[in-house]
């Protein structure tokens, strides 16, 4: 693989990064993760637009424009020969001796790599994906896609220790999302996933699919949902810039939907990657 490294695009076993950089040290940084179809990005302006807000809520400059960051997505996509997956980007403030403030004349350090992956035939998509839940352990500015993840990380790993694809946070009883998706719960003809707010990541997919609702005779409900009540919808699932629209068939070993895939959760599957596509 060819990674992006501070305006150098190499082999993955040639770049480097100094032991001292804030994103290593402190999880000082932010990312972002879009999908890749056919070669092209998808909906790579709203995650630039989601980067530059995210730097901005912790005072990061971001020094290069819009227009350059396309760019060098762009270029990973072609020397990588990405037709389908994932371009990763993160970006710290930079290198610096171990302090907690901000070093002043630090430089930030943007890196990027890919990932080739199968996301429009994901092998979950006929199954569905089964989901367990575990307490909402994270700091309370989830709205900024920062690089700390380790709340994400321990979900994740109890998850695969119990047979599950995913895991659901919980924080006072209510779901406030996916451990890296925006969690949705269906009754009827109506869509119910929380408001944005501190507790959650303002999803890329999630604006996306409210977006094209108006040609469907689907409402939204933007309330936020007990586990309670996900454990008894007609229909769950997650969307993320990776997952798509992902069918969830099981939550803590309860089957939703008959264990299968509902209707609702694949026609807006079907929409978004008509979107996306
Ligand atoms: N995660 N909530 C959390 C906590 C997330 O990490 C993500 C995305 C989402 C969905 O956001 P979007 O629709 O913009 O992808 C919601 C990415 C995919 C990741 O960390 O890999």
């Amino acid at each position: 693989r060819i990674v992006y490294v501070n305006g150098e695009y190499l082999p993955e076993e040639e770049a480097k990064i100094s032991v001292f950089d804030r994103g290593f040290i402190f999880a000082d940084g932010i990312y972002e993760v879009s999908a890749v179809l056919g070669g092209k990005l998808v909906d790579c302006e709203a995650h630039l637009a989601r980067l530059e807000r995210s730097c901005g809520e912790i005072n990061l400059p971001l020094p290069w424009s819009r227009a350059e960051l396309v760019a060098i997505h762009e270029e990973m996509i072609k020397r990588n020969a990405l037709d389908e997956g994932g371009v990763y980007l993160q970006v710290t403030r930079g290198a610096a001796d171990r302090d907690f403030p901000f070093p002043k004349d630090i430089k930030p350090t943007l890196v990027l790599f890919t990932q080739a992956r199968n996301y429009v035939n994901a092998p979950t998509v006929k199954t569905g994906i089964k989901v367990v839940t575990f307490p909402d352990l994270r700091w309370e500015r989830r709205d900024i896609k920062s690089v700390g993840l380790l709340g994400q990380v321990l979900a994740k790993q109890f998850a695969a220790e119990q047979g599950a694809n995913d895991a659901w946070l919980v924080e006072d009883g209510v779901v406030t999302e996916g451990a890296s998706a925006t969690a949705w719960i269906v009754k009827g003809k109506t869509l119910i996933s929380r408001p944005l707010s501190n507790k959650v990541l303002p999803g890329i997919t999630r604006k996306a699919v409210l977006a094209f609702l108006a040609e469907t005779d689907f409402t939204f409900e933007e309330r936020t949902f007990t586990l309670e009540e996900a454990l008894d919808a007609e229909e769950a699932f997650i969307t993320s810039a990776t997952a798509f629209v992902m069918p969830v068939t099981s939550l803590d070993g309860h089957t939703i939907h008959n264990g299968a895939p509902g209707p609702t959760t694949l026609r807006l599957r079907e929409i978004y990657v008509d979107f996306a596509r």
